[in-house]
């Protein structure tokens, strides 16, 4: 694995340059990433480049043995750009422009923009794309941060219209679909279809999911246009972009078919602040993250990529700026991120950013240099991890135990139909995830169309729609199986199957779910050891009462090899029940102390204390 960094030559004098590429390297540093702000450098005027200072900046971090992926700048179009074609920036759902001032201010479906993307790929690409010094590139800056991959726009609605011809053929055949009988929803052509924003109340829930899908088409298509120039003009390098945390507003499986390496920016502490964890959690893990914060994504992102190549494009060096609150890690914390990364078979953690800047919206985001250019504490963090590294070399491959079954439009599907308030596929596969991951296995989060051999246990914590496919491989394997509420429900348009459940599915279970309740905490259910919380599945068929809450309802079953979750997927309920089935998958199951993570790669075991006090256990 390479360690790296993320450097903006452009926001430093260049007589500075060569000192900070030599301070990289001594720090054990072999990778730079660089230039995916630049436009507004590289083109100052329309159609006059600049390439002088690039140059010499590639020049000088080549020099120093430094291997250079080299981002193009469509995140940040230039402002004369904007103000020659307005009409390029997204529309937000109540139809008001996203303008210039900060990034990402432009629209997946506007042509116009489309074309500009190219031309400066294309430019950027024909002055580096053969440079020895460049070893990879990186595409844009995270599609969809920001909340940027829905668009509202007129350019938007025309290629959804575009898009439903594609995939439904005619009109009669979409009012079909989606069931637009219902409140005279039904339209006479396609060009009558709107987006689904600014309806009196909720849209269907059918044309919410066009919706997605068409938005997650439209990143896809913007990022393969640049994949296609640079695979011409820079022949050998690796293509990559960095993805974010909990964030599924693309099909990243999608993506990342078109890319060699999927990356993603891992900052541990803004996520835990920000996103779904309790108070005690918060209190908990305030200078670490939550254990599993960075191993989900690592796990997921391997699971996108082709070829399972993956990496850390980005790693929180200290305290961001964009937290609710923004506290520094624990001494020793950015060393173990490294080396997690590593564990879970990372190519490459590059820490963001080199120096912190000391103006513009981010000069409260700690680097591995203070803005004085000193060394921050990440600087000798940094360090040791690449000394830990040279020591443990190569480990091997990680042997397979357990793999969860992810699909990005499951989440979309919660996400547009919750149906009870917080039931999301995302955060059930983060706790599934983590009842996994507490009893010390190693796990895979895989699409619903990779192959499940070798597993020795499959979760298929909430997946809606369900392939034909994933039913026969789980049929097929020998693999203990848990599936969780919600799954096989639903048909590709959202509409409930004939026979209630996905046919095939039924057989595996041995019956089907009837009634479906969401449950507030009112309505917790316990039982010995554990409580269920959230939802209830009725189930009717073969299948054996499992898990029996004292106050009777049935939370969990069992037939043959399936496990079925009635209630949600968390907490104690679903520690119980995966326990369970990992013990039955003969798996050597046992809970690990508190804070404690483990990732076996070959020989090796690693074993990441999240706790901030002492822990003693014994294995
Ligand atoms: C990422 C982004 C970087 C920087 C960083 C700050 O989302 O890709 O450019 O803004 O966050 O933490």
């Amino acid at each position: 694995m390479d360690l790296g960094v993320c450097y903006y030559p452009e926001h430093w004098p260049e007589a500075r340059w060569a000192a900070d590429a030599a301070l990289m390297r001594e720090t054990g540093l072999t990778r730079v990433r660089i230039g995916e702000f630049a436009w507004s450098r590289i083109e100052p005027e329309p159609g006059r480049f600049d390439w002088g200072w690039l140059d010499r900046a590639v020049e000088t971090l080549h020099a120093a043995g430094l291997g250079i992926i080299m981002g193009t700048p469509t995140a940040t179009p230039p402002k004369w750009l904007v103000d020659r074609m307005p009409d390029m920036v997204a529309l937000d759902r109540d139809g008001r422009p996203r303008g210039f001032g900060s990034r990402r201010h432009y629209c997946f479906s506007h042509e116009g923009y489309r074309k500009e993307a190219a031309r400066i790929t294309r430019a950027v690409a024909e002055r580096y794309g053969r440079h020895p010094g460049v070893v990879a590139w990186q595409t844009d800056n995270e599609y969809g941060c920001h909340d940027t991959v829905q668009s509202f726009s007129p350019a938007a609605r025309d290629a959804f219209r575009t898009w439903l011809a594609a995939r439904y053929g005619s009109v009669e055949a979409l009012n079909e679909a989606w069931g637009n009988v219902f409140w005279s929803m039904e339209y006479r052509t396609l060009d009558e279809v709107d987006l689904p924003n600014l309806t009196v109340t909720e849209a269907n829930p059918a044309h919410w999911l066009a919706f997605r899908r068409f938005s997650s088409d439209q990143v896809v298509r913007f990022n393969r246009v640049q994949v296609d120039i640079l695979r011409e003009l820079s022949p050998g390098r690796d293509i990559t972009h960095n993805a974010m945390g909990f964030y599924t507003g693309y099909d990243h499986h999608d993506l990342a078919a078109d890319l060699d390496v999927l990356g993603w920016d891992s900052y541990p502490l803004g996520f835990l602040e920000m996103f779904r964890f309790s108070e005690e959690e918060k209190r908990k893990y305030a200078r670490q993250g939550h254990p599993d914060i960075a191993a989900f994504h690592h796990d997921l992102y391997r699971g996108c990529a082709k070829n399972g190549r993956w990496s850390v494009l980005e790693q929180q060096p200290g305290p961001v700026n964009w937290a609710r609150h923004n506290p520094a890690p624990l001494p020793g914390m950015v060393r173990l991120w490294t080396l997690e990364a590593f564990a879970h078979g990372a190519e490459l953690v590059s820490y963001f950013r080199w120096r912190q800047f000391p103006k513009a919206q981010e000069q409260m985001h700690a680097g591995l240099l203070r803005p004085d250019a000193t060394p921050a504490p990440a600087l000798a963090e940094a360090r040791a991890a690449a000394d830990d590294l040279a020591r443990i070399g190569d480990p091997g491959e990680a042997p397979k135990q357990a793999a969860l079954v992810f699909a990005y439009d499951a989440e979309w599907m919660t996400q547009i139909q919750p149906q009870g308030e917080g039931r999301s596929a995302l955060w059930a596969a983060f706790a599934a995830y983590s009842s996994l991951r507490r009893l010390g296995l190693n796990v895979d989060i895989v699409s619903p169309s990779a192959p499940l051999d070798g597993y020795a246990l499959v979760v298929v914590h909430c997946l809606p729609i369900v392939p034909d496919e994933l039913v026969a491989k789980l049929a097929g394997s020998e693999a203990q199986v848990v599936i969780g509420p919600r799954t096989g429900t639903r048909d590709l348009d959202f509409g409930i199957p004939d026979a209630l459940l996905h046919e095939g599915l039924d057989e595996f279970i041995g019956g089907r779910v009837v009634r479906s309740e969401s449950l507030s905490d009112r309505l917790a259910m316990a039982g010995d050891g554990w409580e269920a919380r959230g939802w209830l599945d009725h189930y009717e068929g073969e299948a054996m009462p499992e898990m029996v809450a004292t106050s009777g309802e049935v939370v969990a079953l069992r037939h043959g090899r399936a496990w079925i979750a009635a209630a949600w997927p968390q907490g104690s309920f679903l520690d119980t029940l995966v326990q369970r089935a990992a013990n039955a998958a003969g798996l050597e199951a046992e809970p690990l102390p508190e804070g404690i993570r483990r990732r076996r790669r070959g020989d090796t075991l690693f074993e990441f204390d999240y706790i901030a006090g002492e822990v003693r256990f014994e294995r």
